[in-house]
């Protein structure tokens, strides 16, 4: 049977070992609005200090979860399938191979238990190995040192800074401009395989890995 032309590029699951990605449903709504109703979900995430209405989240659930040309994920809590948050990639770019990534794990409870580097690994690997993407870019206020840490753990550096960009709790912060890239993404993929041969397989020689960028 031939594969549906948008599983291609936006499978409706990808598993990983502690968190799986689902395309979103109808009924993810009214998490989302929850979420997003948190002041300090807005504190961490938004210009703005004020929550967004219902009617905001309404309109970006639908144009950017929901509408099948966006690759967004919903996640999931594997061991219970407990949906806990959302991903996507925007400013999709063919002409230069590059998209923006976000994330927002919603729950609270699930903060800190490595399921946002986790996904983070999974769509750096989506859009390297699967979407043929060559740079992933994301912005991230510099106070939020638990998001910075989860990204670097997944891969991104930190490239720059808008200085002074976000007034917050009574001072100001930069806003931290960070990168992914294909090529360093490949290249410690193919190391760790190498070293994971090398540990099951002790004396023999190393064989080469290769992969598909596109
Ligand atoms: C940002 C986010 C995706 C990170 O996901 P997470 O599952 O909470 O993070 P993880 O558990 O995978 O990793 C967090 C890391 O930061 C560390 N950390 C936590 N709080 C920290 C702090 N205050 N300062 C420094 N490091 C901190 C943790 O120890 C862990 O690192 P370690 O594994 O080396 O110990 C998630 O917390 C979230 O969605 N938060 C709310 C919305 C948000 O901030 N979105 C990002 C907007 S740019």
């Amino acid at each position: 049977m031939a594969i549906p032309e948008r599983d291609n590029w936006q499978p409706p699951l990808i598993e990983g070992r502690g968190v799986v990605l689902r395309r979103h449903r109808p009924e993810n709504l009214e998490a989302v609005v929850r979420w997003y109703h948190d002041p300090e979900l807005a504190r961490l995430t938004r210009y703005q200090t004020r929550p967004m209405t219902r009617e905001e989240v309404e309109r970006f659930f639908h144009a950017r979860l929901l509408s099948p040309e966006s690759v967004a994920y919903a996640i999931h809590e594997r061991g219970t399938d407990r949906l806990i948050g959302v991903t996507t990639f925007s400013s999709l770019d063919g002409d230069n191979g590059s998209a923006l990534f976000h994330i927002t794990i919603g729950e609270p409870d699930a903060w800190g238990r490595g399921f946002g580097t986790e996904a983070t690994e999974l769509m750096l690997q989506h859009a390297f190995e699967r979407l043929g993407l060559h740079r992933i870019g994301l912005s991230v206020f510099e106070f939020n040192e638990r998001a910075i840490r989860a990204y670097e753990k997944a891969g991104f550096v930190i490239e720059g800074r808008l200085r002074e960009a976000i007034l917050r709790d009574g001072r100001y912060w930069d806003e931290v401009q960070m990168g992914a890239l294909a090529t360093d993404w490949l290249r410690q993929r193919r190391e760790r395989l190498v070293q994971v041969a090398a540990e099951t397989n002790p004396g023999r020689q190393p064989v080469a890995v290769g992969f598909r960028v596109s």
